[in-house]
């Protein structure tokens, strides 16, 4: 059974690999591989600590997938949003959780009062765009080529989620 649940700090290990995994398929996220462990530990030790958004799927004691929605900075006027990463081991899709993990964020970003969330997405990703269409997020603009990776390029479209009054 799959659970998801808050990440927890001895999580880090784990959800660096399932990030580092997804990162190296080189096709959906802006990273193609995850950074140290260190820097995953310091990083997302601050969010546990300051209680974001950041959610992960538990098969037995292995981490397949995680989401987050982490505001931006008060001082530059950005604290109102979330931005938006997820992702889910490529041997667990299609089995509902990336949509639970999502519900999960979303509905805790709600909670904690935040006003909207923010995505990227690359045009060619039509399960991540599929999924965000089914949960209300809409395009809000395009950026044409915006990455060149593997000799392809790709459009990255903005997404989002307005959470004001709704819900
Ligand atoms: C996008 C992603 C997180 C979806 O996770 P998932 O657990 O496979 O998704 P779910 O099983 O919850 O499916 C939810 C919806 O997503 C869409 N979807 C998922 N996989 C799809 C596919 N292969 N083709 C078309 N739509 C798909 C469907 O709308 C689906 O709803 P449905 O089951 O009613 O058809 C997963 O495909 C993934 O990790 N992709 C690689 C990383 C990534 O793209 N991250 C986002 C970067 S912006």
């Amino acid at each position: 059974m799959i659970i998801v649940r808050a990440i927890r700090e001895e999580d880090i290990p784990a959800f660096r690999e399932v990030l580092d995994s997804v990162a190296r398929e080189r096709r959906y996220l802006a990273l193609v591989e995850a950074p140290p462990l260190e820097s995953a530990k310091a990083f997302v030790g601050a969010v546990i600590k300051a209680g974001h958004a950041q959610f992960v799927a538990v098969d037995e004691a292995r981490i397949v997938g995680w989401c987050d929605a982490l505001p931006g900075d008060a001082a530059a006027g950005t604290a109102h949003i979330g931005r938006l990463g997820t992702g889910v081991h490529r041997d667990y899709r299609r089995q509902g959780i990336g949509r639970r993990l999502l519900e999960a964020t979303i509905a805790k970003s709600r909670e904690r009062g935040l006003e909207k969330i923010e995505l990227t997405v690359y045009a060619s990703n039509v399960p991540a765009i599929s999924l965000y269409q089914k949960l209300g997020f809409v395009e809000e603009g395009r950026k044409k080529r915006g990455r060149f990776l593997d000799g392809f390029y790709d459009d990255v479209l903005l997404m989002a989620l307005d959470l004001r009054n709704k819900g």
